[in-house]
């Protein structure tokens, strides 16, 4: 559904993007993750037909994004990184307008409005300014917008950002409900959590390149099972082990006390992304958070689902 090929993008002598190959198939919630920087929304602007590629190729739904971009940004909707409704129109308003620029019928875009409000649970807002809107509604608002077309793939750019958690999980439900009914969902966010929950596969994406694509599972397989983190004068440290008995061991070995827990994404994102610092003969992977995190490591010698020191 996506096909992205040796992707190039640069901004004079900045490298966004150093050659991008990846397919995602019909139907897959896909999380494109990377710290500030990495290129994600380049990459999404480039698909969506914001940006010009340098080089390379994509497409969606077999529509070459250049050659037929047309029919290509027909394919997918987007929920940008940055609100970008109209605040001074509603919501109806706001919706109409985008159906217009889409070429659709006063009618299907009335009833298009509609139903996409009543999905996101907006319904009694239509006539709302977008203005006085919270966070969160203007985000679901945003989610209409991108879906009125009917596109059968979604791009959605750090579609939670700055919404408290009830909200975050209202969307989070959304956006499975989206995927259920055949949609196929690209989605960025620095909520390493968000994408452990939702994703079939993630790739993780280091200055402009591609580091590692897999299902989450497979992912935080590869870092270990169990992790220990303890405070050190470098600052937060991790080691990560293939048992909970030697995690345990580890732990043990420490004097200032530590946390031992499950492997989550966030370790193997850090790990793969991050830096390594290897101090511990025995762990499968180490790495540090850097200087200054104020972890108060707290001992838990019986694991288990630990509380991360903070
Ligand atoms: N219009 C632009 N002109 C010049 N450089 C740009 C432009 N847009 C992005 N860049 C640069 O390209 C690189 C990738 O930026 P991008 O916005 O794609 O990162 P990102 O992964 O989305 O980061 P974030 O998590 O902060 O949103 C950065 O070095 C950025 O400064
Ligand atoms: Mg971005």
């Amino acid at each position: 559904m996506i096909r992205i090929e040796n992707l190039r993008k640069t901004y004079g002598k900045i490298q966004a993007l150093c050659g991008i190959d990846l397919h995602v198939p019909a139907g897959e919630l896909f999380a494109y993750l990377g710290p500030n920087g990495a290129g994600k929304t380049t990459s999404i602007r480039i698909l969506t037909g914001l940006t010009r590629l340098s080089a390379g190729a994509a497409a969606l739904n077999g529509h070459d994004i250049a050659a037929q971009s047309t029919a290509a940004k027909r394919q997918c909707g987007l929920v940008p990184q940055h609100v970008n409704l109209d605040s001074e129109l509603t919501v109806g308003e706001n919706l109409d307008l985008h159906g217009r620029l889409f070429g659709m019928p006063a009618a299907t875009r009335r009833q298009r409005i509609a139903e996409l409000l009543a999905y996101v649970e907006l319904g009694d807002r239509v006539h709302s300014l977008v203005k006085q809107l919270s966070g969160g509604l203007k985000r679901r608002v945003m989610i209409a917008r991108a879906l009125l077309h009917n596109p059968r793939i979604l791009f959605l750019d750090e579609p939670t950002v700055g919404l408290d958690p009830a909200i975050r999980r209202r969307i989070w439900s959304l956006i499975k409900q989206i995927q259920q009914q055949g949609t196929t969902i690209f989605l960025t966010t620095h909520y390493i959590e968000e994408a452990e929950f939702l994703a079939d596969r993630v790739a993780f994406l280091d200055s402009g390149r591609i580091v590692a694509v897999d299902s989450p599972t497979a992912l935080m397989a590869g870092v270990g099972h169990w992790a220990v983190d303890w405070v050190s004068d470098a600052g937060l440290q991790s080691a990560y082990f293939p048992s909970r008995e030697a995690a345990q061991a580890a732990g043990a070995a420490r004097h200032n006390g530590f946390t031992l827990r499950r492997v989550n994404l966030e370790d193997a994102f850090l790990t793969l992304t991050g830096k390594k610092v290897a101090t511990d003969a025995n762990a499968q992977t180490v790495h540090g958070q850097g200087h200054g995190a104020h972890a108060a490591a707290t001992r838990n010698p019986t694991g288990g689902q630990a509380k991360k020191g903070h």
